[in-house]
């Protein structure tokens, strides 16, 4: 799986290819958004340019997904290296810097310790999941699954008891 190196954070975290950055960074609890963007983002449709990151280092040129027409207006007089994670999706590992706007005391000894260490590649593809068999021994429709406990039968059939 592709590494997200968040360098504030000091985190690595692992994600599957084509995942979408905002959303991988949300589900690891790594904070993405200043006080504006926490109390009112657009939800990660490239309208409320609260989400920036900055991809430090020299990562893989296409570690992320090309910028989208949304990030080309709405970075024009941003440098050249951020973007918008909610625009962005993960192809190969990758170092980022979130909320670049925002100082980062020592910011230059933290990239340089996080570009020392190599960012594992990992497998870039998602994987394959083998059907399962059935765990039902009889075989049989398992007429209880849909029935809530305590209910009857004549109440979820909508017959009159
Ligand atoms: S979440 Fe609004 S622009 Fe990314």
């Amino acid at each position: 799986m592709p590494v997200i190196r968040f360098v504030r954070e000091g985190r690595d975290v692992e994600c599957y290819p084509g995942e979408n950055l905002r959303e991988v960074a949300l589900r690891e609890g790594v904070e993405l958004y200043g006080l504006k963007g926490k109390l009112g983002n657009c939800g990660g449709c490239g309208q409320c340019i609260t989400c920036f990151v900055e991809v430090v280092g020299e990562s893989c040129p296409d570690s992320l997904s090309g910028r989208t027409a949304v990030e080309e207006q709405k970075l024009r007089r941003r440098p050249e290296g951020w973007r918008l994670a909610c625009q962005a999706l993960v192809q190969h590992s990758v170092l980022v810097l979130t909320r670049p706007q925002v100082g980062l005391q020592g910011s230059e000894s933290l990239i340089t310790a996080a570009k020392a260490q190599p960012l594992p590649a990992g497998p870039t593809a998602w994987p394959v999941v083998e059907n399962e068999e059935p765990d039902d021994e009889d075989g049989g429709e398992d007429t209880d699954a849909a029935q809530a406990p305590g209910v009857s039968q004549s109440a979820t059939s909508g017959e009159e008891p």
